[in-house]
């Protein structure tokens, strides 16, 4: 038995001292005082908060965009994130086109299985809507693989909106839940060549090409739906306009979109390739609409997106060319660390509220729930211990990311994870990896809605 001492527990409604106990896997006890035997394993977690394991539900690892492949797979992608605090993944398997859900899965558990670090689940990306696409949706199902998503953007990937409005109707029969990329990728396409056309070739050419209005002007039809990586006001009043008509609507934001802005699309040089990203960064005031929104309780989810590439001879491949840059940037390890000293270092929000939003809410929206997600006797051991105090500078250099640089470089935050537990065994300590390859796939349920 491994048993947590004197830690401050966190769910999404409360905080409270107490002992937890955890064995075969699974949390065995919460109990005030828990006795223990020699044989035994302790931690002392006095003056820690002790969180259910962060779950990022938006990452891309080994993923291959048709000219090079994330500098992140399930190796350093899932280490990372561990020494982070995160102890599960949602990662987006991808349908190539002309092939079938059934190999996209396929290949998706080849990528993850006995490489991954933390507990791993997977979203089908569909980029081929036809007939034997439609009947494998519930094999999806029955896979554990109960959210798809679709890109309105990317040519390689997106669908139209009469197969958008198709799928959504299909899903919600089987209980499947839908991720929407909002970017109309129609009038990116147009706006891009007008840049390119006007001689602008470089990153400051990347968000004049996908303004905020692309995104808010994706059509989210009258179903559940969940808006991945929102960005900006205008997508926000969109999410607003639809949930005041009736609509379910679950919001993901991601921690790039609430702590940078599109100035660093001005840096000298190239240094602007590492803030591509689609969508872009925004404005400040976009960024702080966000903000707002986290605090009113507008936000359901905190994801990283991560998709990483250097930018020695990945970023640098769009040079002479914006529109060549691979888009995406790291952030699994630091999402937690981030959020805590944006958010409850600094009082803006409850640790309740953080537990929510990068624990509890992914759990219940994907299905895992309460497996994952909380603090309890028989949910699996998945627990991160947090030291609210440690104050630490995040770089490059020390992040376990196979990637050459990190955008929060240089960054002081307060928070960091002390120890982490993978299924019940010591998988991190203090940002550092103890024990790796732990991770095993989680089978998600489908939704009632
Ligand atoms: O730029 C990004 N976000 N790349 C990853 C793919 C996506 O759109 O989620
Ligand atoms: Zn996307
Ligand atoms: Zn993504």
């Amino acid at each position: 038995m491994y048993v947590i001492q004197n830690g401050t527990l966190v769910s999404a409604e409360r905080t409270w001292r107490a002992d937890l106990a955890m064995e075969g896997g699974k949390i065995t006890a919460i109990a005030p005082k828990i006795p223990i035997s020699p044989e035994d394993q302790v931690m002392d977690a006095s003056d820690c908060l002790v969180f259910p394991g962060f779950i990022d539900p938006h990452t891309h690892l080994d993923m291959d965009n048709g000219v090079t492949v994330t500098a992140d797979d399930f190796s350093s992608g899932t280490l990372a994130a561990v020494c982070g605090g995160t102890t599960t993944v949602i990662d987006f398997a991808t349908q190539d086109r002309g092939s079938s859900l059934a190999q996209a899965l396929t290949l998706w558990h080849k990528k993850a299985e006995g490489r991954s670090s933390c507990n791993y689940a997977f979203h089908m990306a569909i980029t081929d809507w036809n007939e034997n696409t439609r009947r494998e949706l519930g094999d999806m199902a029955a896979a554990g693989v109960t959210s798809l998503k679709v890109y309105l953007a990317y040519d390689a990937l997106r669908i139209d909106d009469g197969q958008l409005l198709d799928i959504l109707g299909e899903c919600r029969s089987l209980g499947l839940q839908i991720g929407c990329h909002c970017e109309n990728g129609n009038v990116v396409s147009l706006l891009q060549k007008r840049e390119l056309a006007r001689g602008k070739r470089g990153p400051a050419a990347h968000p004049i090409s996908r303004p905020p209005e692309v995104e808010a002007e994706a059509s989210l039809a009258n179903c559940p739906v969940t808006v991945v990586h929102l960005s900006s006001a205008a997508g926000l009043e969109e999410v607003r306009r639809a949930r005041a008509r009736g609509q379910t609507v679950w919001v993901e934001t991601c921690p790039q979109y609430l702590l940078l802005d599109d100035s660093r699309y001005q840096l000298p040089g190239f240094e602007g390739a590492k803030y591509v990203m689609s969508p872009p960064l925004r404005s400040s005031a976009d960024r702080e609409a966000l903000c707002q929104a986290v605090r009113n309780g507008e936000v359901d989810t905190i994801a990283t997106d991560h998709c990483s590439y250097s930018f020695a001879g990945q970023k640098e491949l769009g040079r002479e060319d914006f529109t060549k840059i691979p888009n995406g940037a790291p952030g699994l390890e630091h999402r937690p660390a981030l959020f805590f000293h944006q958010f409850a270092a600094s009082g803006l929000l409850s640790t309740e509220r953080m537990c929510a939003l990068l624990s509890e809410n992914p759990a219940r929206q994907y299905g895992m729930y309460p497996r994952k997600g909380v603090l309890a006797v028989g949910s699996d051991a998945d627990v991160t211990v947090w030291d609210p105090k440690a104050v630490w500078t995040i770089s490059a250099a020390s992040q376990h990311h196979n990637v050459d640089y990190t955008p929060y470089e240089g960054m002081t935050v307060t928070g960091k994870a002390k120890a982490v537990f993978i299924n019940g065994v010591p998988a991190a300590q203090d940002g550092e990896p103890v024990r790796t390859g732990m991770g095993r796939y989680v089978f998600r349920n489908a939704l009632n809605y």
